[in-house]
């Protein structure tokens, strides 16, 4: 998915990973056709030695390489509570449910037992990037980063920064919450020395935060060079409303983090569902990203947000799980939700002429879970699709895995040619590649991703 919209299909390519030396985990050659890998590879590094090359052979009847999921919004300590919401709306959620377990991973035998299995579980749906929430506690944090570095997951790790409106029990005071954050820093920079761990700095949002912090916060994204943001923006109306409360003095929700310097390039804002046409220009001029979480959106009925329009608006936007106001850390359901709450957008829209332009095709939500979620997460460089100079985050495809829900039939295959020998039978046309693609989009599951690679290594296989 190299744009919005576009399947490249490449059926016969080789393409070549370096595992060494300064361009280590890039994707260094494509090419035409099947090859001798290692006289390919020579051409690059003359001195490489047979047995230096590892061939990973992706073809078969319906397998295929993707680009590995970026979920641009996932809460890591809230994973126990995947699926357990009730009826709940965003600000009840948070108190009933969320800062009791979050508080819980202060223990470091619980946050080990709760990483693990998140990391493990995002990497076998495919993702190979990740921008986590941990929780308030810096210790824990450094913990999620050494597994997301252990697990050869690429990560933003940020730790949970609240200094008000939260719970005694689960809350920091401005200066503890700033040292702390240091602390993350120092330990990422200095000891665990991973170029795939980034931190980034996450003000929960606007309410848990004072306008001391969130000034502080905005100055230590400069001063250490453009530091990654996290935070969430207009998810409900409630939670809006409550905003205007707390900061009389800003226009909007989203002046807000523009006023203490924390709408940049590289922020990423979470659910962006109620927007005026004023927050959308802020959020363009400032070239931040938006994380769309649908799955999440509909479980807390928190709203639709409207991709289209801040797609039409060259704003960047990538998908979210959100777990655990969203229920699956699979991005491929959630692909799947955005794809469906944009019919929904559709099917509002008195204006027959304006139904279908709602519409998120398949490509489109696959660019969004990929590519998209890189340019939200300003790494779009690096990842996010398969390209000379880019790293090789990637997941196996295979259709037709052991236990696979997705049933392709020998007549839809693209490259038969089917023999009517028995012409009595009418066969409908074979599919074309770009229709499996549809079929894994809407049946496939963990059990279709097949092998995970992050910067060349592989991190996860059946
Ligand atoms: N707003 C503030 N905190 C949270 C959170 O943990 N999840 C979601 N979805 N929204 C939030
Ligand atoms: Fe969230």
């Amino acid at each position: 998915t190299p744009s919005l919209g576009q399947l490249r299909n490449r059926e016969t390519v080789s393409v070549g990973v370096s595992l060494t030396g300064a361009d280590k985990g890039n994707i260094v050659f494509i090419k035409e056709g099947s090859v001798d890998p290692v006289a390919d590879c020579r051409e690059f590094d003359e001195s490489l030695a047979a047995e230096e090359v590892v061939v990973v052979d992706g073809s078969g009847e319906a397998a295929f390489f993707f680009p590995g999921f970026v979920d641009t919004h996932i809460h890591a300590s809230q994973y126990p509570n995947a699926g357990i919401f009730g009826n709940s709306t965003l600000l009840n959620w948070l108190e009933t449910y969320t800062f009791p377990l979050e508080a819980a991973l202060e223990h470091a035998e619980v946050a080990r037992e709760v990483y693990e299995a998140v990391v493990r579980r995002t990497l076998a749906n495919g993702t190979t990037t990740a921008a986590y929430f941990a929780t308030i506690d810096a210790e824990s944090t450094k913990l999620l980063a050494r597994i997301c570095s252990s697990r050869n997951q690429r990560a933003l790790v940020g730790k949970v920064c609240m200094d008000q409106n939260s719970p005694d029990y689960y809350r920091e005071t401005t200066e503890a919450c700033l040292q702390n954050c240091r602390r993350v820093l120092s330990f990422l920079d200095q000891e665990l020395k991973d170029p795939k761990i980034q931190p980034i700095l996450t003000p929960r949002f606007a309410p848990s935060c004072s306008r001391e912090l969130l000034l502080k916060l905005g100055q230590l994204s400069q001063d250490e060079g453009h530091l990654h943001i996290q935070t969430h923006l207009c998810e409900t109306n409630e939670e809006i409303s409550w905003v205007k409360s707390l900061f009389p003095e800003c226009e909007t929700y989203t002046h807000v983090y523009e006023r203490f310097n924390l709408l940049t390039r590289k922020t990423v804002l979470a659910h962006c569902v109620h927007l005026t046409d004023d927050e959308a220009r802020l959020i363009k001029a400032a070239e931040s990203g938006v994380s769309h979480c649908p799955t999440s959106n509909s479980s807390l009925t928190s709203g639709e947000c409207k991709v289209r329009w801040l797609l039409d608006q060259g704003i960047k936007v990538g998908l979210g799980t959100d777990v655990s106001g969203g229920f699956t850390c699979n991005m491929l359901a959630v692909a799947r939700q955005a794809h469906l709450v944009s019919r929904h957008l559709a099917m509002r829209e008195q204006n027959q002429k304006l139904r279908d332009h709602w519409k998120l095709s398949v490509p489109e939500v696959l660019f969004l879970a990929t590519l998209g979620g890189a340019q939200a997460l300003d790494m779009d460089e690096k990842i996010g699709s398969f390209e000379v100079g880019k790293q090789f985050d990637a997941q196996l495809i295979n259709l037709k895995s052991p236990g696979s829900n997705v049933d392709i039939f020998a007549w839809q295959r693209p490259t038969l040619h089917i023999n009517h020998a028995n012409n009595r039978v009418r066969l409908p046309p074979g599919t074309t590649n770009e229709d499996l693609i549809a079929k894994w989009f809407f049946n496939g599951d963990d059990r279709n991703v097949s092998g995970v690679w992050v910067a060349g290594n592989p991190c996860h296989s059946t």
